[in-house]
């Protein structure tokens, strides 16, 4: 026997069909829900019904329970939502914490959504896959297949198969109460022994041609990551990687001299070059300054602009008088997370002694592990606040001998 020999067609002798089951064919649904009831009664288990639509009350008349698919959507939907709440609570208190405005590392309302989303995933895919193992699907043949007559089950009429394999089977019995139910018709199934036993070749040539051709893009990538090229590779979301300027110390041959760097137009200054030193960096010739910029006058106006300034963007870590319990810091502190650090009381001496450009520097640029208020904060408000910033020190190191005498009477 060669490789290229096919077995021998499996040949069942036509003198002895095996049977099936039965197959009882009624023409309207009450009378197959009463047969259903009576086969029911009967004590058989290993039959259906097939009907053109959806009939009420088959389920109870056939003596179908509610399977055991709920309960594993459930544990699937419960696992998830668990699954979504230990991954959060890895990635954030664990692995990777990070203080964020003084949050806790681990809050429940912002896990809601992932743990959601993960709930409805499990189970809906339990829910679809469990449904087709628990009805051994596919399956794509069948005995009933091959009766004629069953195409009606999608039009008009209603069936009941029983199977020859049910242990109380017994075909003259069986008939007998299938007769009793007022059917059109009830019919013999044998097994079905023509139709061929194997999967035609054609189909397992596709299969085997699609699955290697399914191989090809993984190979493709396997061998780009693994080998260089001289070509860019292939970026299909450019974001701004690409983009048409001209980097510096480039040539650029649309310019007369190539130059892609262009010389400055004569008569005029770039901005940099005129920037007030003092008013944008605190610094005169470099040393902090211990004067508050001329344009930034010491009067009620600015004061006042100062106070809402630090009110807005300072109070929360420094508290209202600086004294650096804001309710950040409080709420950071009650939370005990170990990595905080405490905004500075501004209070202090050394920082009553520190030059007013040096304080402006450290809000501009930010400090340690404060961040900079320089993006946030316009220039002459930044002053503004150091400025109320320099009252509150005053404030709270004054004596009665500070309050003008005049306005002393009204405290005594
Ligand atoms: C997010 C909280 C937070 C905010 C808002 C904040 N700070 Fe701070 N600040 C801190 C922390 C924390 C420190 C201490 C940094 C360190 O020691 O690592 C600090 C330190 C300081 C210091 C001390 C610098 C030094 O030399 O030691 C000054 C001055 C200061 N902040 C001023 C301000 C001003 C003015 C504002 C408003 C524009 C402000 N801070 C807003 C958290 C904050």
């Amino acid at each position: 026997m060669t490789v290229h020999d096919e077995p021998p067609p499996r040949i069942v002798a036509p003198s002895a069909p095996v049977l099936h089951g039965l197959l009882a064919e009624y023409d309207d649904a009450a009378t197959l829900l009463a047969a259903a009831r009576r086969v029911r009664e009967a004590g058989l288990e290993r039959w259906d019904t097939f009907t053109p639509f959806p009939v009420h009350g088959i389920d109870q008349a056939m003596g179908i329970r509610s399977t055991v698919l709920p309960w594993l959507v459930f544990a699937a939907g419960v696992t998830g939502c668990l699954v979504g709440l230990l991954l959060q609570y890895w990635t954030n208190a664990v692995d990777y914490a990070w203080i964020v405005s003084g949050k806790p590392f681990w809050s429940l309302p912002a896990n809601v959504p992932i743990a959601f989303a993960l709930a409805v995933l499990s189970s809906a895919l339990t829910a679809f896959f469990g449904m087709l193992v628990l009805n051994n699907l596919p399956h794509p043949w069948h005995p009933i297949d091959l009766e004629k007559r069953f195409a009606r089950s999608t039009i008009d009429r209603f069936f009941l198969l029983i199977e020859a394999a049910d242990p109380r089977f017994d075909s003259v019995q069986t008939r007998a109460i299938l007769d009793e139910t007022g059917p059109v018709l009830v019919d013999v199934v044998h097994e079905d022994t023509a139709s061929p036993f194997r999967t035609p070749r054609a189909v397992i040539h596709g299969l085997v041609v699609l699955l290697v051709a399914a191989l090809v893009p993984f190979g493709l990538l396997a061998q780009a990551r693994a080998t260089k090229s001289r070509t860019p590779p292939i970026h299909l979301v450019r974001d701004m990687d690409a983009q048409p300027t001209v980097k510096a110390q480039q040539a650029f041959p649309r310019f007369a001299d190539g130059r892609g760097a262009r010389p400055a137009v004569g008569g005029t200054v770039a901005r940099e070059d005129q920037l007030d030193e003092h008013l944008t960096r605190g610094t005169i010739r470099g040393a902090a300054s211990r004067v508050f910029p001329p344009t930034v006058a010491a009067d009620r106006a600015n004061m006042g602009a100062g106070r809402r300034a630090f009110d807005t963007y300072c109070v929360p870590c420094h508290g209202y008088v600086g004294n650096g319990d804001g309710m950040v810091a409080q709420r950071a502190e009650a939370l005990a997370q170990g990595i905080w650090v405490p905004p500075t009381n501004l209070n202090q001496d050394h920082l009553r002694r520190q030059p007013v450009g040096q304080l402006f520097l450290s809000v501009s640029d930010g400090i340690r592990t404060m961040p900079a208020y320089g993006p946030l904060v316009p220039i002459e408000d930044r002053w503004r606040i150091i400025m109320y910033v320099r009252a509150l020190q005053r404030r709270s190191s004054a004596t009665i001998a500070d309050v003008p005498a005049a306005e002393r009477k009204a405290l005594e």
